[in-house]
Formats: C-alpha cells, sequence, structure tokens
C-alpha cells in the first residue's frame, strides 16, 4: 500500500474493497466538530478504562492458572480444557498425501497436504465463503456444503490432465476435520459440541457427534475419504508448529475467536485417569480459553461496552475473555464507544450518522488500518469514515480515533499476554524459556500486536519474561491436521488402540 503524506490515495481493504482517501483542509471547520480538548478529556476517561496495569495482570494470571488446574481435575468446567488424543510430538520424519478440511470461522478452507518429512510440506487449497445462512441454518446442511466443496476439490485437484480420478478404485484418503469450537472427545476421530462460537448457531448441532455429522455428508457425496482425525485449529497449530520448530510448546489463535493449546502430562489430567493411559504419555490439550471468566465475570476488567457486546451477542454470558480480545469484537467495542459520543452530542453534530449505528458495521481491520495509518493528517482514517460511514472528521477527532483503537488493540493483547503466561507458569516454562506458535488475522495482521503481547510478558515477568516468544505459526489447519492424521495412522499401524 502507497499512501502519499499529502493529497489522495487510495487503498485496498483485506474485504477487495478499493477505500479513496482524501485531504481535506478548511471544510473542517463547517461542521460544529468536538475540540482538541473534549477530545483529550474523553481520551483520558477511556485511558482509565481499558488500561490493565502490570498489578492486574499478575491478579489475572493468578486466576487464569486455577481455572486450568480446575478444567484438568473435573469435566464440564467452564474452561474444559478438553484432551485430544494426540499424543506427544510429531518426529518430524511424517510423511504421505493428507486431505483436510478447515472449518473454522470466516471461510471453509479444503487442502490437500503432501507431508515430506524433514519438517517440509507441500499445500494445494481452495477457498469458500460461508453466508450467514449457512452459519445459522441447519448444522447437517452445513457439514452436506463441506462435503460438497470437498467433493468439488477432489474432482478438480485429484484428476489428472484429462479429468480423470487418480486415486485408485477403492482407496481412500485419510481426512482430517479441523473444527475449530469447543468439542469433547472420547476418541481422536469423534467430538461432541459443546457450543458454538464466533456467531454462529446452525441448529441441531450442540450436544451432537460433528465427526458423525461430517460422515454422514461424506457418505451422500461418496467421497473417498476416511474421517481419521477431528481437531482444534491451536491443536493443529501446535502441532505445525513443532514440526518446524521443535523448541514451540503453546500454540495460540487470535483471529475471529481465541484460544490456545500446548502438551501436557497425561499424569497431570487427572480427570481422565480412569482410561488407564500410560502415565509417563504427553497428550495435547485444547483449553478453550476464550471461556475464561464467563457467566460469573470475576476476575476480568470489563467496560460497559464489553457488557453490550456481551448482552447483545447470540451467546450471552459465554466467551467472556474472546468477547475482549478476538477479532470478532474489537471493532464492536470501538463502535460502540463512538455511539457514544454521538448520543451525548460530543461527536458528528449536525451529520448523518446512521451508518455506524448498525451492529457490527465497524470491523476489526479498520482499527488495523487506523493504527497503522502514516500520514500526518490521518488520511486513511478520513478515507474509512468518509466512505464507510458517509460523515466528516476532524484532525482531533481522528487522532482521537487512533489512540481509542490503540487502547482497545493494547488491551487485547495484553489479556493475551495473561493467557499465555498462565500455561507458561503452570508447566513451568519460564526458567527455560519457550517458543508460541501464534496465527490468526489479529496476529498477522494487526500492527504492534505480537510486540504488545511480549511487553505484556515483561510486565507479568519482569525480564524474565522475554524468554516467551511468539512467532508465526505454521498453518495448524491445514498442515497440522496433515500432520495429525499422519501421527494417528503410525499408532494405529503399531497396533496402539485409537482412543489411545
Ligand atoms: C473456539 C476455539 C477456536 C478459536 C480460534 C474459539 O471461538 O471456541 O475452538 O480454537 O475460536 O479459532
Amino acid at each position: 500500500m502507497v499512501i502519499s503524506r499529502r493529497g489522495s490515495g487510495s487503498l485496498t481493504l483485506p474485504s477487495g474493497q478499493t477505500l479513496t482517501t482524501h485531504t481535506r483542509t478548511q471544510d473542517e471547520e463547517d461542521l460544529p466538530h468536538a475540540t482538541k480538548r473534549t477530545m483529550a478529556d474523553h481520551l483520558r476517561k477511556y485511558d482509565t478504562l481499558f488500561t490493565l496495569t502490570p498489578q492486574r495482570m499478575r491478579m489475572i494470571v493468578e486466576a487464569f492458572k486455577d481455572t486450568l488446574e480446575l478444567g484438568l481435575e473435573k469435566s464440564e468446567q467452564i474452561v474444559p480444557m478438553i484432551p485430544t488424543f494426540v499424543f506427544g510430538w510429531p518426529t518430524g520424519e511424517e510423511k504421505g498425501d493428507y486431505l483436510a478440511v478447515d472449518l473454522g470461522g470466516t471461510n471453509l478452507r479444503v487442502c490437500l497436504v503432501t507431508v515430506q518429512g524433514d519438517g517440509k510440506f507441500e499445500i494445494t487449497q481452495s477457498k469458500y465463503r460461508l453466508t450467514e445462512e449457512q452459519k445459522h441454518g441447519d448444522g447437517q446442511k452445513l457439514f452436506d456444503f463441506c462435503a460438497e466443496c470437498l467433493k468439488t476439490f477432489i474432482d478438480t485437484s485429484l484428476a489428472d490432465s484429462d479429468g480423470a480420478a487418480t486415486l485408485k478404485d477403492g482407496k481412500k484418503l485419510p481426512l482430517g476435520f479441523t473444527f475449530s469450537y469447543p468439542c469433547t472427545q472420547d476418541r481422536i476421530d469423534q467430538g461432541i459440541l459443546i457450543r458454538w462460537t464466533k456467531g454462529f448457531g446452525a441448529t441441531d448441532t450442540e450436544g451432537q457427534d460433528v465427526a458423525a455429522m461430517f460422515r454422514n455428508s461424506l457418505e451422500k457425496y461418496q467421497l473417498p475419504v476416511e474421517l481419521t482425525a477431528l481437531i482444534n485449529d491451536t491443536t493443529g497449530t501446535l502441532i505445525a508448529s513443532n514440526y518446524v520448530n521443535p523448541q514451540t510448546r503453546i500454540a495460540c489463535i487470535f483471529g475471529t475467536g481465541c484460544n490456545a493449546a500446548y502438551m501436557e502430562h497425561v499424569k497431570d489430567i487427572p480427570k481422565i485417569t480412569s482410561l488407564g493411559i500410560d502415565e509417563s504419555a504427553e497428550m495435547a490439550i485444547n483449553c478453550e480459553w476464550g471461556a475464561f471468566d464467563s457467566f460469573e465475570h470475576e476476575h476480568l476488567p470489563r467496560t460497559k461496552y464489553d457488557i453490550t457486546v456481551d448482552e447483545t451477542s447470540n451467546k450471552p454470558g459465554e466467551q467472556a475473555f474472546e468477547k475482549l480480545i478476538s477479532g470478532r469484537y474489537l471493532g464492536e467495542i470501538l463502535r460502540l464507544v463512538i455511539c457514544e459520543l454521538i448520543d451525548e452530542g460530543v461527536l458528528f453534530l449536525g451529520q448523518n450518522t446512521y451508518k455506524l449505528e448498525n451492529p457490527y458495521v465497524f470491523d476489526t481491520a479498520f482499527l488495523s488500518l487506523m493504527e497503522s495509518d502514516p500520514t500526518d493528517e490521518l488520511l486513511m482514517i478520513i478515507g474509512i469514515f468518509t466512505h464507510f460511514f458517509a460523515v466528516e472528521t476532524t484532525l482531533a477527532e481522528r487522532q482521537f480515533f487512533r489512540a481509542l483503537a490503540k487502547l482497545i488493540g493494547r488491551r487485547a493483547a495484553r489479556l493475551s499476554a495473561c493467557g499465555i503466561a498462565a500455561i507458561v507458569g503452570k508447566m513451568g516454562y519460564l526458567d527455560e524459556g519457550c517458543s508460541v506458535g501464534a496465527d490468526g488475522s489479529l496476529y498477522n495482521k494487526y500492527p504492534g500486536f505480537a510486540d504488545r503481547i511480549h511487553e505484556g510478558l515483561v510486565d507479568i515477568f519482569g525480564e524474565r519474561g522475554r524468554k516467551i516468544i511468539t512467532h508465526h505459526a505454521e498453518d495448524g489447519s491445514g498442515v497440522g491436521s496433515a500432520i495429525i492424521a499422519a501421527m494417528t495412522k503410525k499408532r494405529k499401524d503399531a497396533g496402539l488402540y485409537v482412543s489411545l
């Protein structure tokens, strides 16, 4: 993106739309705008509301650690700490062709992954957009759609140049299904959906075995595949990141949703003692930490905007931690602050603000763009407000919006640091230090998000916090899923019972 410091420019948004930006000068005086001083006063108020002190962060970490322990001890806890039946780290020598279907949030992705050993792989993929109707309609139909997309992918990607199928008759390709919602598992190829998150709400799916539902759909389309593993995106990210960087101990997703996975000693998961698994084994845990502090709301500092986001969501009370952090909600939090200032007559007096009044119109990508605006006059912010919301802004207002975005983005990163610190503290990784594989649109695209996590870790642990380093993770939902399918096959071939 090239944007001049003065005059006009244009940029392409993540949505693919082109945004034209213009410098404005005298017309700023034409409408009754808030003064610089008023905006600075308001900013002070929000600064207090959205800033997390190191002391507060350390308190959150302590409560978080207790919650993680509780989830390992007993079933059906708010943070469920789900045993994934993914045993130990990959050797790096896993090999083979695997299909992966990734149902995560915004898109559906289908991939063919060739795992080549030595930390290497190749991937071919197609993406399909999910409609709101699919997210909220009949659950079985959603899985049918996944199967239909997989069929299209197989018919095109697995055909030779004459269009003939390359799979030998009767041969089935192993398929990893990355389903990034909380599911309790008794085996690696099964999972009961606890609850939808990230605004999904397809019917007749919660409480059901989603792997079985997907198998029904695969049968309908008579696909030459065998669903061998149901995995969460964080578990996939953990394994894929460790495959290429063996220092990786924890994986996090900071995208539409937010969650983490790590490798736990089986002896420290009391709730599965009755399964009789070898105590010296290790198993990946999908924390589902987005649910931290749900319902009771005892530990997290929620503002009235966060409470509104929660109460107007399709799942009030749930995913309390995620609602303060993930990309699905940050833009909405900022929009609610703006709307309050409009109602108080501070912003946009005399202008028609109806476009800003629709929930979720303020995309989190706008916060990223506002924070990274390189121009003195904040041309990008002018562009966002005129183009998408048809309102004029002054420089003082734009500076305020940018500062507000920074407060909301920084709080999200510092809370993320609290979650990471809880796992690090619980597992005793601080002395040696460790690598955290992280993925998702916030982590990858929000300017300074990783640096703010690192600052947060130093605020929590002091200088020792510098030994915990996040890095951009490998594609967990595709590559991770394939490596897990390969690891599972190896266990099966070695005669290990599928659930162990
Ligand atoms: C889901 C998790 C997922 C995370 C990131 C959350 O809403 O509950 O299962 O890992 O989003 O995609």
